[in-house]
């Protein structure tokens, strides 16, 4: 079944304010966490903290177990427009390349002064 398309500016207005339904962006999924805020066992203040955004590095910092995933799914209303998953995987390629590049310096840095490297 085909999902219906999102763009991150449209979850945005699903923020909570003026009563209105609360959804989360991960991994480039949406998801309506309206009815979840209140059993959260990590609080409701995460979740807020999260409302109408992508929560993706919040969710997985926390190493959810797969049943918090298989939970996660149960939420699901639609997926981000192409132009935002886009977006997205750029983002993600600038923080390889500057923690690679942090690599580098580093193992440029052991040559010259072991002390530095560490
Ligand atoms: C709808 C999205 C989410 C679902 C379904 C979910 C589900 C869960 C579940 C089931 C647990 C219990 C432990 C586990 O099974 O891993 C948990 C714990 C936790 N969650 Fe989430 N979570 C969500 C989003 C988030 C986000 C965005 C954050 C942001 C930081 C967060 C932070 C935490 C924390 C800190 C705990 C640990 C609570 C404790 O052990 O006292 N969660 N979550």
């Amino acid at each position: 079944m085909e999902l219906v398309k999102y763009s991150l500016k449209e979850v945005a207005k699903h923020n909570g304010t003026d009563g209105e339904t609360i959804w989360i962006v991960v991994h480039d999924m949406v998801y309506d966490v309206t009815n979840y805020m209140d059993k959260h066992p990590g609080g409701r203040e995460l979740l807020e903290e999260y409302a109408g955004q992508d929560a993706t590095r919040g969710f997985e910092e926390t190493g959810h177990s797969s049943d918090a995933k298989r939970i996660l799914k149960s939420f699901i209303v639609g997926e981000l427009v192409e132009e935002d998953k886009m977006n997205n995987r750029k983002k993600k390629d600038v923080n390889f390349v500057n923690v690679k590049g942090t690599s580098d310096r580093r193992r440029f840095l052991s040559v010259l002064c072991f002390k530095c490297a560490s």
